[in-house]
């Protein structure tokens, strides 16, 4: 059987199957097969420009390959089958947010119980009782009604990621939720991503800048470099070299 079409085992949460992508002439991801099961905390690595953001988008039916399938619990995604989509939140890449942005802590957060309202559907009880249960999980509930532009960096990151709870999913993609983070926070939000995995039946799948805490927490890590390189336990010890020739060569 072609590689290609490999299929996921049955119970598999998010499935991959031979995809790849390109922009224009430009290839991003190649003949990537994968399959994350339920409740699994999987950790993805990769130098600049190897994939790992066009990774999570294709996952998220943003962008459609050319070749292959990606399937969430066994279903074809497709951007507009809201129930799928429902079931999955993505905190995107960090960027610098306008401090003068006119929304506070909670406006944001509550942004993704939007996302899941029909037309007209006003915002209840049980929205606001997330967003404050969300806000405590993620230590911000003091801040909520300061404008979310002020805060720290961390903070802000800690802020995109209590909005993608809200949602309730069953799996979480997070692109480098750390980046461009100082050690401590990035350490505190390292912590509060292995707290929800293990406190909640969350699939993750979670791209991550810091190798080093990312291999201490996941427990599976793929490197990437447009087409997998590695996939498997962060503790083998080929893992060492795999990196230094991805990421130093
Ligand atoms: N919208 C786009 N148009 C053209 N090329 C893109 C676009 N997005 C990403 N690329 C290219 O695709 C490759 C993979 O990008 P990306 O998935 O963002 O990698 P990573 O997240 O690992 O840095 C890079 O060469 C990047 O320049
Ligand atoms: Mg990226």
């Amino acid at each position: 059987m072609n590689h290609a079409h490999q299929l996921c085992e049955e119970g598999t949460a998010i499935c991959l199957n031979g995809v790849t992508v390109t922009y224009q002439d430009v290839l991003a991801l190649w003949q990537v097969n994968l399959d994350v099961s339920l409740g699994q905390y999987v950790g993805i690595a990769g130098p600049n420009g190897s994939g790992k953001t066009t990774l999570l988008k294709t996952i998220l039916g943003l962008i459609k390959p050319q070749e292959g399938q990606v399937s969430i619990y066994g279903l074809p995604i497709d951007h507009d089958n809201k129930e799928i989509l429902k079931k999955i939140a993505y905190v995107p890449q960090a960027h610098q947010i306008d401090p003068f942005f006119p929304a506070t802590v909670e406006d944001v957060v509550l942004m993704g119980r939007q996302g899941l309202k029909r037309l007209g559907q006003r915002i209840d009880k049980k929205d606001m009782e997330l967003v404050e249960k969300e806000l405590k999980t993620i230590g911000l509930w003091k801040e909520r009604n300061r404008p979310i532009g002020h805060l720290s960096g961390g903070q802000q990151q800690k802020t995109l990621i209590a909005r993608a709870l809200v949602r309730e999913p069953e799996i979480l993609l997070l692109d480098e939720p750390t980046s461009n983070l100082d050690f401590k926070i990035t350490k505190e939000i390292m912590d509060i991503i292995n707290y929800l995995h293990e406190t909640r039946e969350l699939t993750i799948l979670a791209v991550h800048h810091n190798l080093k805490l990312m291999r201490a927490d996941v427990e599976r890590m793929i490197i990437l470099d447009k087409a997998i390189v590695y996939d498997g336990s962060p503790n083998n010890p080929e893992v060492d070299e795999i990196i230094q020739k991805t990421f130093f060569s």
